[in-house]
């Protein structure tokens, strides 16, 4: 029986990008070997490394703009250290929005001084802030633009006279937004693009070469631009199962087509949050991420009847995080609205047995 996945990361991916991912386990594209046995150098995963970058530049309208697409290995937290490590020549700006930013703001200062602009911690960061001014003299400013712990997301990005660089990893390719807003964005792909194991970095070539510190060449983004990601050995698995969801992202009819149908999911289990009386939403409503929803039981002493409720109907993945408690459906590109419908259904019924 297959299950309704709402896990915040490994999470779920189209049914046709797993069935495809695990024929080429077998073997790729007839060529009598698998996919895992090719070396990263032969044709067909040169063509498979190229048709990747080219579609994450494509999906973002970012071809002929100056960008460059690479995958790296060490996850979005190893994002924390190489964008300082490229980018940070004196002081960075953060905007602190919770766990991942917290991380992001500590590996920055092994470099280099960090000005917190603003924070949402007074309200264990149920809020994106609004009122801070950026300086002028800062090498970047850096956001989290979905805060998968605590369900806030950036609806509008700051206006910033400096470079803006954002931790996706939790709503990449989830949403129609101008990317060329951004000059550097990355995304570990456990969430909407791929398997773990590899992390999309998009790069505005020319910020690229203003540090004077001498950087090592695995943490170097110009080292991974020359060598077309490939200065080492890539996670082939992970770079391949990446394309095959950016294939399926283009088949959908794009960002545009994916923005509809998630806030669209979105909006059906915010309404039903706010129309339960057994729960209440955590996030501020004008800040409610599409892909991670947070809510708690009013009652807290109902938990094990509602965990019963939603695992007897075949739900996994929908307790809350530790630091806020509750529960968090992840409800990224790949979640059907069947599921959505489903979840809703263990709440009403929920709410007729224990209000
Ligand atoms: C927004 C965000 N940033 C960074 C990370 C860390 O990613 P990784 O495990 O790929 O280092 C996560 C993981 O959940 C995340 O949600």
């Amino acid at each position: 029986m297959k299950k309704h996945n709402f896990s915040a990361g490994p999470s779920i991916l189209p049914q046709e990008v797993i069935n495809q991912a695990s024929k080429a386990i077998i073997e790729l594209d007839k060529i009598g070997l698998s996919l895992i046995e090719i070396s990263h150098r032969s044709k067909e995963f040169i063509s498979i490394m190229e048709e990747a970058t080219e579609l994450v530049l494509k999906i973002t309208g970012l071809e002929n703009k100056g960008y460059k697409a690479i995958f790296v290995q060490g996850g979005a937290s190893l994002q924390f250290l190489m964008t300082a490590y490229n980018l940070l020549e004196k002081k960075a700006a953060y905007i602190n929005t919770g766990t991942w930013s917290v991380k992001a703001i500590k590996e920055a200062k092994i470099l280099g001084d960090v000005i917190e602009v603003s924070s949402s911690k007074d309200k264990n960061f149920n809020y994106i802030p609004k009122d801070y001014i950026i300086p002028n003299d800062a090498d970047y400013l850096h956001i989290t633009t979905n805060n998968t712990i605590f369900g806030t997301q950036y609806k509008s990005f700051p206006d910033t006279p400096v470079s803006l660089i954002a931790d996706m990893s939790s709503d990449i390719f989830s949403r129609k937004i101008d990317y060329s807003n951004f000059d550097l964005f990355y995304a570990g792909a456990q969430k909407n693009m791929g398997t773990a194991g590899v992390t999309l970095v998009v790069i505005k070539e020319s910020i690229l070469n203003k540090v004077t510190r001498n950087v090592p060449s695995m943490l170097n983004y110009k080292s991974y631009i020359n060598a077309g990601s490939m200065s080492n050995t890539p996670p082939v698995f992970a770079v391949y199962t990446t394309l095959l969801n950016l294939r399926w992202i283009e088949s959908q009819g794009g960002l545009e087509e994916l923005d509809k149908r998630n806030k669209n999911k979105a909006e059906l289990l915010y309404d039903e949050v706010d129309r339960n009386s057994c729960f209440s939403g955590f996030a501020a409503k004008e800040d409610r991420s599409y892909m991670n929803v947070i809510f708690t039981l009013i009652d807290d002493n109902l938990s094990t009847d509602f965990n019963n409720a939603w695992e007897d109907n075949y739900i996994v993945g929908l307790k809350g995080h530790r630091s806020v408690g509750g529960y968090r459906a992840s409800i990224y590109n790949a979640l059907p609205i069947e599921s959505i419908e489903l979840l809703i259904k263990c709440m009403q019924q929920f709410e007729e047995k224990f209000k």
